[in-house]
């Protein structure tokens, strides 16, 4: 297999780590020394070679490690995984698009043999041979979405549309950024969006939603969003806070470069053929401010990004308690040297 997966964990020992080549082309979110919101889409076009844009769904070396990771949370609680009623042609949709996608894009990890709807899915990494029918769900073990993306990285929210909205009606959510599908199952966009602050008043919601709602087949976008997480957790839900809250608290001057990580989540969006249903993919990438230093043009910006960034914003990103050490930490990093803009 041309990526050699890691044996790692994203909880207890926290093993995690990324190589040298998962370092390079992390994707660094901000093209200017400050941050606000905006409608950041662009066209999910493939980019660069090696890089996270290239293929439709990135597979990197954190593949295997991540699938155990849902499963463990699955187990716990299965909540993590819903969907409605109406939502299951979707969940048929998306496992279309993964299959499909990974297949052709990654021909030596996955394949996929289609006999009109008598379909053979090969996923070499997972160790996992099924055969089944196409629309068929007794001749799954779960339903669709649940099937997928227990072998996807990243969460996966399914939206009806209708009345000109978008419904957050089933998803699976393991890897969130202190969100939860539970509490959001059935919400609309403005609803899901309603904690956020600033971003209303700036009118990025409305116009997202106008964007989205006109969105074609065939035409995927994306965007990118972060926070800051500590420890490597990939698994930072309102309902384990009580777990992982407090470890924000274990934060020091002698262990913030290791134990702190830049959080970004690769976002996108499909308009999928039959259900006319939205996918939402998030994918998750982390990394320890540690590593990201190493790439000395990172370290500068992120120091100013996170000095200037407005209270609200790393309020409602959960650092604003340890913004000071982040910010003192990597000052060490910024030599003042004037950042020209993009990535
Ligand atoms: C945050 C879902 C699309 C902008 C969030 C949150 C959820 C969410 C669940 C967390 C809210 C909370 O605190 O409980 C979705 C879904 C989308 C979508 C399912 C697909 C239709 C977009 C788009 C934009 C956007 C297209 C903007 C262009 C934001 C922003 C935040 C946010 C700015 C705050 C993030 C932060 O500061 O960490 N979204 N979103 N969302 N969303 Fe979306």
């Amino acid at each position: 297999m041309t990526i050699q997966f890691n044996d790692e964990t994203f909880h207890d020992d926290y093993t995690f780590r990324n190589s040298d080549w998962a370092i390079q082309r992390f994707p660094f979110p901000f093209h200017e020394d400050s941050y606000m919101y905006s409608v950041n889409l662009e066209p999910h076009l493939s980019l660069r070679p090696g890089s996270v844009y290239e293929k439709t769904f990135d597979v990197d070396e954190h593949y295997v490690a991540e699938m155990k990771d849902r499963a463990r949370v699955l187990a716990e609680d299965p909540l993590r995984c819903q969907s409605l009623p109406h939502m299951t042609l979707a969940g048929w949709d998306l496992l279309e698009l993964i299959m499909v996608s990974k297949a052709r894009e990654y021909p030596d990890l996955f394949e996929l043999h289609r006999d009109g709807d008598r379909w053979h899915w090969i996923n070499k990494p997972l160790g996992i041979e099924q055969k089944f029918v196409f629309l068929d769900e007794t001749t799954l073990p779960c339903g669709p979405l649940e099937y997928i993306t227990r072998q996807a990285q990243g969460d996966y929210a399914l939206l009806d549309q209708r009345d000109d909205n978008l419904w957050m009606d089933a998803g699976m959510v393991t890897t969130q950024a202190d969100w939860s599908l539970d509490f959001d199952i059935g919400m609309n966009f403005f609803e899901w969006h309603a904690p956020v602050p600033m971003a209303s008043e700036l009118g990025v919601f409305q116009r997202a939603l106008k964007f989205l709602l006109n969105l074609q087949q065939g035409a995927p976008v994306r965007r990118l969003n972060w926070t800051m997480t500590v420890n490597p957790l990939l698994d930072t839900s309102p309902e384990n806070y009580h777990k992982w809250g407090v470890q924000k608290t274990a934060l020091t001057p002698e262990n913030v470069g290791s134990k702190q990580h830049l959080r970004v989540e690769l976002q996108t969006l499909f308009r999928l053929p039959r259900s006319n249903a939205l996918a939402f993919p998030i994918r998750c990438y982390l990394i320890r401010l540690e590593d990201l230093v190493t790439v000395p043009k990172w370290g500068r910006r992120l120091h100013r990004v996170l000095r200037d960034l407005p209270e609200e914003l790393a309020t409602y990103k959960g650092f604003i308690r340890n913004r000071p050490m982040i910010v003192e930490y990597l000052s060490q990093f910024d030599d003042g040297t004037p950042t020209s803009p993009g990535v």
